[in-house]
């Protein structure tokens, strides 16, 4: 078993229409404790990646029907296929295919015949790679769905989830924000109070006014629900909001007080996004406000201080623009 709790050898799967440097690979592979699925490379080698779900696919860069690069390149622009590690290998070990390579995306290149020596190594730290990021997935399943009961628990009616995905995608795009930092606006705003889950009841749920130890103890949200979520380190972007998010561009926020563009940039998209979303959505102890009204308030708390005016601006002219239905 490794670290990553799989007791299954890893699936490796050969590609390559030479048989005898197939076989190689293969042997080489096989007595090393992995389990090796080969392929002629003749015919379509799609359907066996789908069937099988190689954890690494090494690959012969020419056969007769098939470029090994075309097929790297179609492999990593699926986002089905897009993590299984690929080796792309070779007779002619120049320069260009080793650029080419890198340009398909392929995670390694090697020169045939293949050495124990240099392949080993590297299949290994491929597999492991791969097994960690499916590992991280998993755990922010486990986080997203913990945050889910969590949000139903003290708001029954649920967020209005797939409308707040559509306004960050939208005004995350008009911002020129990259897939990722998209995403993590998306992803923030179901974990971004995940910390509430160590506050006692009483005080989450209490009915009146709260007390200052109070008040203090519902601040430390912010923290605890960024120590929660750090092992997403592919996602650090989501830890940064979680902290940062009752910040205010005065300094008057929480925790660490910060001012103005000191408050990490996603931070401060994502407050206007989640006001926005709040404002917006029916509660039981409120009614929904409309987009006017709502942006009406943003703009007044622009102006008390609390937000990045400039971003208050932006976010209005997106919403007048192109507002999403
Ligand atoms: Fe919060």
């Amino acid at each position: 078993m490794d670290i990553f709790g799989s007791s299954e050898p890893a699936k490796i799967l050969v590609v390559d229409d030479h048989p005898f440097s197939r076989v190689m690979a293969v042997d080489l592979l096989s007595v090393n404790g992995y389990h090796v699925i080969e392929h002629d490379g003749i015919s379509d080698v799609f359907p066996v990646v789908r069937t099988v779900s190689p954890d690494l696919i090494l690959m012969d860069i020419k056969m007769p029907n098939y470029s090994g690069f075309d097929i790297c390149q179609q492999l990593k622009k699926n986002q089905e296929t897009q993590p299984i590690p690929i080796i792309l290998m070779s007779v002619a070990d120049d320069n260009e295919s080793r650029l080419k390579s890198q340009h398909v995306m392929a995670d390694a290149f090697m020169s045939k015949p293949l050495e124990s020596i240099v392949l080993l190594p590297e299949v290994e730290l491929l597999i492991q790679r791969k097994r960690l990021y499916e590992w991280l997935e998993q755990i922010q399943q486990v986080l997203f769905l913990i945050s889910k009961a969590i949000e139903k628990r003290y708001s029954p009616e649920g967020k209005a989830g797939i409308r707040f995905d559509k306004l960050a995608q939208g005004f995350g795009e008009y911002l020129h924000l990259n897939p990722v930092e998209i995403s993590d606006l998306i992803l923030a705003s179901h974990l971004h109070d995940i910390g509430t889950v160590a506050i006692p009841d009483a005080v989450m749920m209490k009915q009146g006014k709260l007390n200052e130890e109070e008040r203090e103890l519902i601040k430390k949200h912010v923290l605890i629900g960024e120590e929660i979520c750090k092992p997403m380190q592919n996602r650090r972007g989501i830890a940064q909001i979680i902290r940062h998010h009752h910040e205010r561009w005065d300094g008057s926020g929480y925790p660490d007080g910060l001012i103005g563009e000191s408050i990490p940039k996603l931070a401060q998209i994502f407050q206007i996004l989640d006001i926005y979303e709040a404002l917006t959505s029916h509660r039981p102890y409120k009614q929904a406000y409309s987009t006017q009204e709502a942006l009406k308030i943003i703009k007044e708390e622009g102006e008390k201080g609390w937000r990045n005016v400039k971003l208050v601006q932006q976010f209005v002219a997106f919403m007048e623009e192109k507002q999403p239905t």
